[in-house]
């Protein structure tokens, strides 16, 4: 399976690289960074210190957008630091990544590949929102678009919204209303799938090329999870995303109607999920409303075995 990632590392978007990194089964095309849990330029340079960091200067890289369509940029330091993946060092950036803009890299991918590609959005969906525009016909040539975002019940950012989406509301509606196959994963399951202080001490306990580096990024997020939300360990959102691909039941999916709230005072950013179909819309996502969390451990637990060179 063909992938591409849009991302804005952010901890958890750094799990979900390096689970597509680690799993054969997904070949991934790029990586493409956009402005959210920090700056443009800094989840720029974390996306190629993670890819760096597992040897994966390969992997083609590009930079997107540094703000949202029309709101003003948010970050989240309160969950990711100042630096975006606060907890250790990474390497520096062993490479410098694509010239051009992110939106033209994702539009010249899919276009260019004879197998249809999944794009895994896992920040603020401005690059994406950006390419449909530019491309309208991506949403018919994109095998899915396997988002995190949104909720159906839950919330973080606002009593009312998922970040990803509050970020650029504008840009989740045009992607929603794109006809692209979309499975919208949002908090609803993300906010379960939760590696807890102990599987971290256990990840600490490896003491891997990589582990020993996540362990201690996995610790801060939790401790800040904890903090502001109560939890009892590191919702791994991003990541579900990808583990879906790996193996579908992670997630149990039903089809439904979402429109993204712009323009309410209290609401803004809101995935509005017709869960009983009394709107009369037709179903416009696959949204994601239950979590096998001891497979996505697993998984998880496995990758990150592949990435530290240590034996399955
Ligand atoms: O609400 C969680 C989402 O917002 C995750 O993608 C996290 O990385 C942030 O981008
Ligand atoms: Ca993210």
């Amino acid at each position: 399976m063909k992938i591409l990632i849009d991302c804005d590392p952010g901890h958890d978007d750094m799990v979900a690289i390096l689970l597509a990194c680690a799993s054969p089964e997904l070949e991934v095309l790029g990586v493409t960074t956009v402005a959210g849990n920090q700056t443009g330029e800094k989840t720029w340079g974390n996306a190629r210190r993670i890819l760096t960091l597992i040897g994966r200067q390969d992997i083609p890289a590009a930079r997107g957008a540094d703000r949202p369509l029309l709101r003003e940029p948010i970050v989240a330091p309160e969950i990711h630091g100042v630096s975006g993946l606060d907890g250790a060092e990474l390497p520096a950036p062993g490479f410098p990544g694509l010239p051009g803009h992110a939106v033209d890299f994702l539009i010249r991918t899919i276009l260019g590949s004879r197998e249809p590609v999944t794009l895994v959005p896992t920040g603020p969906l401005t690059n994406v929102a950006l390419a449909l525009r530019q491309a309208p016909e991506l949403a018919q040539r994109l095998q899915r678009i396997v988002l995190m975002g949104g909720a159906v019940r839950d919330s973080n950012v606002t009593p009312a919204a998922e970040f990803n989406i509050y970020v650029d509301p504008e840009a989740a509606r045009i992607v929603f209303e794109s006809g692209a196959p979309i499975v919208m994963v949002g908090l609803d399951v993300t906010n379960r799938a939760r590696l807890s202080f102990a599987d971290i001490d256990e990840l600490a306990s490896w003491n891997g090329k990589v582990s020993r580096v996540l362990a201690p990024l996995l610790r801060f997020f939790a401790r800040a999870n904890r903090e502001v939300f109560g939890f009892d360990g590191a919702p791994l959102h991003d990541a579900l995303a990808v583990a879906h691909l790996l193996r579908p039941e992670v997630i149990r999916t039903r089809a439904m109607n979402v429109v993204v709230e712009t323009a309410g005072e209290y609401t803004r950013g809101r995935t509005v999920a017709d869960v009983y179909g009394v709107s009369g819309r037709p179903a416009n996502a696959e949204v994601a409303e239950e979590v096998d969390v001891p497979l996505f451990r697993e998984l998880l637990f496995r990758a990150i075995r592949a990435l530290d060179g240590a034996p399955a």
